[in-house]
């Protein structure tokens, strides 16, 4: 399972790049010269850091509730159907709906650990980072602490993505029957290149509001809606997820998530 941005969306996390509710669209508080320079290295060390931990604040995990897809994702685990979540989104929704920290590959990094910029060898306690970021301490004094940036392991454009993600693309893919994909624009690499992992006629299924990652418009590889091993399911991934539990008939074990999912 591949997913991104848009399964949190109904969770009240903006995506990135939906025109109007995106978060790059809503940056203007923040002052950037272009919109993904909030997760640039470069702008981050040497001009602002303060867009990125205001973000920080706003994300921090704790404040959102998981969401029915997210719930799906977790139902899949207990039928002992899932091979792994491989997710670009930095919320930890996942575990918070009870999937169990192995079964995520967290491609982009979350608020789980920190460190130093530049110094990946420094860990910084997370906890003092969260203070930070929510103004209980202040980010110069914990970066003078620290003798550098300190922030929490999320990936920027310029960053390596960390060592689990190319571990599990190679134990994991040879052996997907069927690949689940939701939520994502599918333009942010290397992630967006996953799809093509799975061994040639691999069932695909895209759940996404918009057409993604066909062939032609990725530079290789990608889906072939027309073909058939390939499924784009429009709309909602919660509505769906829901349906699938229908389908499936899964409806009174969904039920029962609800209760330790937190949603
Ligand atoms: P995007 O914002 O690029 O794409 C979200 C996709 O989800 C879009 O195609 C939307 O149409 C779709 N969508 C939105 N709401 C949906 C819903 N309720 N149901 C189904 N589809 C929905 O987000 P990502 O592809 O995740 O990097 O972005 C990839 C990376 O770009 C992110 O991980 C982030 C960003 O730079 C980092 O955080 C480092």
């Amino acid at each position: 399972m591949l997913i991104g941005a848009g399964v949190s969306v109904s969770a009240g996390i903006p995506d990135f790049r939906s025109p109007q509710t995106g978060l790059y669209h809503n940056l203007a508080q923040y002052n950037l010269p272009y919109a993904e320079a909030i997760f640039d290295l470069d702008y981050f060390q040497s001009v602002d850091s303060r867009p990125f931990y205001r973000l920080c604040r706003e994300l921090w995990p704790g404040q959102y509730t998981p969401t029915p897809t997210h719930r799906f994702i977790r139902l899949l685990h207990e039928k002992k159907l899932l091979r792994r979540c491989f997710t670009q989104n930095i919320d930890s929704l996942e575990t918070a709906a009870g999937l169990p920290k192995e079964m995520v590959v967290a491609a982009h990094g979350n608020f789980d650990s920190a460190h130093v910029v530049g110094r990946d060898d420094v860990e910084v306690p997370i906890e003092e980072v969260r203070a930070a970021a929510m103004g209980e301490d202040d980010w110069a004094s914990l970066n003078e602490r620290y003798g550098g940036l300190c922030k929490p392991s999320i990936v920027f454009f310029g960053e390596q993505l960390p060592p689990r993600f190319f571990e599990a693309i190679r134990t994991d893919f040879p052996s997907c029957g069927l690949l689940l994909v939701m939520g994502t624009s599918l333009v942010v690499q290397p992630f967006a290149s996953l799809i093509d992992q799975v061994r040639p006629g691999t069932p695909r299924a895209l759940f996404n509001r918009e057409r993604v990652g066909e062939g032609g418009v990725m530079s290789a590889g990608g889906f072939d809606f027309d073909g058939s091993s390939d499924t784009f399911v429009e709309g909602d991934c919660d509505a769906a997820c829901l349906e699938l539990v229908r389908l499936a008939g899964w409806e009174a074990d969904f039920a029962a998530l609800e209760d330790n999912c937190g949603a």
